[in-house]
């Protein structure tokens, strides 16, 4: 999950990286107000998870409250590259001698984490490892090791920071690293990590990925889900405990296991093709205790999109086996009541499957057409997706 620049720096101050003191609001009059409690110069800052705000616009000076108000007028509403400003963060602006840059990431390949560090703040970081990739440092971090402080000097001093500048921006890099694997982070950028005239050393800006696969031990984070951003349908999936992804299609899928869900919408987009170019509508895989309820869970949130015209179940029978299986999907239907009103065709294959298709046939359902073959499943939940 990416942070907010407003969420990122709130974990920096929980970790005491020194930034400037700020606050978020979602409308102009607020901003105002909150340029007044400063008392100082403002910036005010489009809230949006996508890079080069600055570039487009999004990050505007303010010396008094009235301006303030006119920059947030013009920033919310702006689109920044598909991103439509709703929050804005206005925070206390800062006298800025150098900017820096420092990030610390998860390196996959290496199986390691990776830390860079340049002088040359500020900009891209993608446009100095072009132009000038002798002052961009890439060190590379031992999980194991950590970072102390003289490592994060060493950090530092590879990034060609200024000599005077190592004690205080290693105590801040230090910190950082804290954020990285205290938040079980997999990116935390400042870009610009600056120095003031004063020779203070302050986080301008904050970037921050949290890995999800962590949240068990992580129950703070649960706070900066964007469920404005999220789709209602893939929120009340999360609240069932379903894997379920919405995709732009019109054939609903249901699937036992992540592998036989992805080769089932390959095998409905292919389908799809002789019908008018229908496509899958969602990933979701149930797992493997198929049971009436979360089998109903299931078809709940895929009729709940109204994009979707026809439902595709494809079950292989393991150790749930396909009567299991077969009852849950008309004790779903029976839960489901009037709210199932799309057609399903189901594929039931593997364990036991004799008995589930006697199940299946026994409950007659009027919904539902039960195919032999996967192929033909999709072909048939595409056509009647199609309208045919
Ligand atoms: N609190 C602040 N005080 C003074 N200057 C600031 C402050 N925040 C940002 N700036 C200036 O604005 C520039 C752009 O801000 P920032 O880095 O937050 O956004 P950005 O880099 O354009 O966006 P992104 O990081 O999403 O690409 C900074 O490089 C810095 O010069
Ligand atoms: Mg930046």
């Amino acid at each position: 999950m990416d942070l907010f620049e407003h969420q990122a720096k709130e974990l920096f101050v929980k970790h005491e990286v020194p930034t400037s003191p700020g606050r978020v609001t979602f409308d102009a009059d607020e901003a105002k107000a909150i340029a007044e409690e400063i008392g100082k110069p403002v910036m005010v800052k489009a809230q949006v998870k996508v890079g080069g705000r600055g570039k487009l616009g999004g990050v505007k000076y303010a010396a008094d409250p009235e301006e303030a108000h006119t920059h947030a007028q013009n920033i919310l509403g702006l689109d920044i590259k598909g991103h439509v400003v709703k929050k804005l963060l206005v925070a206390e602006a800062s006298d800025i001698a150098e900017e820096y840059y420092i990030s610390f990431m998860v390196d996959r390949a290496n199986r390691r984490y990776l830390a860079m560090c340049s002088v040359e703040g500020g900009v891209e970081i993608e446009q100095v490892a072009e132009e000038t990739p002798d002052r961009l440092a890439m060190v590379a971090v031992d999980p194991v090791v950590g970072v102390d402080l003289a490592f994060a000097r060493s950090i530092a001093e590879q990034g060609h920071l200024p000599a005077e500048v190592l004690d205080k921006a290693a105590v801040t890099i230090q910190k950082l690293y804290e954020v990285f694997v205290g938040e079980d982070a997999s990116l935390v950028e400042v870009n610009p990590l600056v120095r003031t005239p004063e020779g203070e050393i302050l986080a301008l800006d904050g970037k921050i990925s949290l890995d999800e696969n962590a949240d068990f031990r992580q129950p703070g984070h649960a706070e900066f889900a964007d469920l404005d951003a999220t789709d209602p349908l893939e929120v009340k999936a999360g609240e069932l405990d379903l894997n379920y992804v919405k995709l732009d299609g019109e054939v609903g899928v249901i699937g036992n296991g992540a592998g036989l869900v992805m080769s089932t919408l390959d095998v409905v987009a292919y389908a799809g093709e002789n019908h008018g170019g229908v496509k899958p509508a969602n990933f979701l895989d149930i797992g493997g205790g198929a049971s009436a309820e979360v089998m109903a869970n299931g078809l709940d949130v895929i009729l709940g999109d109204p994009q979707v015209k026809s439902v595709f179940v494809n079950v292989f029978g393991g150790i749930t086996a396909c009567d299991a299986v077969a009852n849950g999907i008309v004790g779903a239907l029976g839960k489901l009541g009037d709210a199932a009103n799309k057609p399903l065709v189901v594929r039931l294959d593997g364990n036991n499957v004799e008995e589930g298709r006697r199940i299946l046939a026994e409950a007659n359902h009027p919904l539902v057409t039960v195919v032999g073959t996967m192929d033909e499943a999709a072909d048939k939940a595409a056509a009647l997706a199609a309208g045919k």
